[in-house]
């Protein structure tokens, strides 16, 4: 590869992704419920530990057979998980190639999520929080032929610093469609990596914007806003979700709430005025 270039043409971006994190037996009934409450992104990955994938396709499964969705209008997002980031409960041979690792791990989760591609594939989070390493850029490569043979539409990294972004762009790597990070307002929203994605047309996704940022819901700027607009009576968290997506950020929500799925998926329609988002921005880095 001679060139540092987006990977894949760019495709519409979903608008709000719902996580299945940490919701084990009732991963399904809350994958199902999210796609009835209006959301068409689902974000997951292949790490047991802390996802039930096949849950997801449990759900998936029972959306689709009630005729809420069909599988073309989701968008289905999962990840791969280096060992070090698994419990013994691991989707490959550990004593297999990276490579190898990358191939069976899609492959078991094209099973679990019942379809023959996901429409992002994203590296959990490199192998060192410090360098862009051999080991990412064989597991990147090998992400990269999964998705040039079909099995995947984008591809994307997660936990990922500004140092990790040039690293790969020095290199001249193919650089992701999306970084999926935790989004802290004291460090500016994560500002240098967004930074870096605008500059490169890669789309950020923001997790943690609720459970990161407590000081920022409960601050007296946040109130005043939910006011703002008395017929919208807009609650905290949905200020928040409202001011990542005008900052440019795709948001995830894991709600486990019907009530606040509707609240999140509807922060979208609130209006903030205009010198609302810089003061949220730099409100505590
Ligand atoms: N790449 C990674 O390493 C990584 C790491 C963490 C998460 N993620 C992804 O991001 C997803 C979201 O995770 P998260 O860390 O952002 O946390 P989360 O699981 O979304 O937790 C959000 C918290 O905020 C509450 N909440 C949500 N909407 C609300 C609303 N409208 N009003 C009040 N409270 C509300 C939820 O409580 P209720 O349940 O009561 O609503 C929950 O306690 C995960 O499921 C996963 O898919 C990825």
């Amino acid at each position: 590869m001679n060139n540092t270039m987006p990977s894949q043409p760019q495709l519409p971006a979903p608008e709000f992704f719902y996580g299945t994190a940490w919701k084990e037996d009732r991963t399904p009934l809350l994958t199902e419920l999210a796609l009835r409450m209006g959301f068409r992104a689902i974000d997951t990955a292949n790490q047991r530990r802390h996802y039930f994938e096949a849950g997801v396709g449990q759900g998936l499964a029972a959306a689709y057979r009630s005729g809420l969705v069909t599988r073309d209008d989701v968008f289905l997002q999962t990840k791969f998980t280096y060992q070090r980031g698994q419990d013994d409960r691991l989707p490959y041979d550990p004593e297999a190639t990276l490579s190898a690792q990358v191939a069976q791990s899609i492959a078991s989760s094209l099973e679990h999520l019942g379809t023959d591609h996901v429409d992002s594939y994203v590296l959990h989070g490199p192998s060192s929080s410090y360098d862009w390493t051999a080991d990412d850029a064989e597991v990147w490569d090998a992400m990269r032929k999964e998705r040039n043979a079909g099995r995947a539409r984008l591809l994307g990294v997660s936990n990922i610093s500004l140092r990790h972004l040039q690293m790969m762009a020095a290199e001249r790597a193919e650089l992701p469609a999306f970084v999926q990070n935790r989004s802290y307002a004291h460090f500016g929203w994560d500002r240098e990596v967004r930074k870096f994605c605008r500059e490169h047309n890669i789309v950020y996704q923001g997790f943690s914007l609720l459970t990161a940022n407590q000081e920022v819901l409960k601050h007296p700027l946040i109130t005043e806003l939910t006011t703002a607009d008395p017929a919208a009576n807009a609650t905290p968290a949905q200020i928040v979700f409202r001011f990542a997506r005008s900052i440019g950020i795709l948001p995830l929500t894991g709600t486990t709430s019907a009530l606040h799925m509707k609240q999140d998926l509807a922060s979208y329609d609130l209006v903030l005025p205009p010198d609302a988002v810089n003061a949220i921005e730099s409100l505590a880095g």
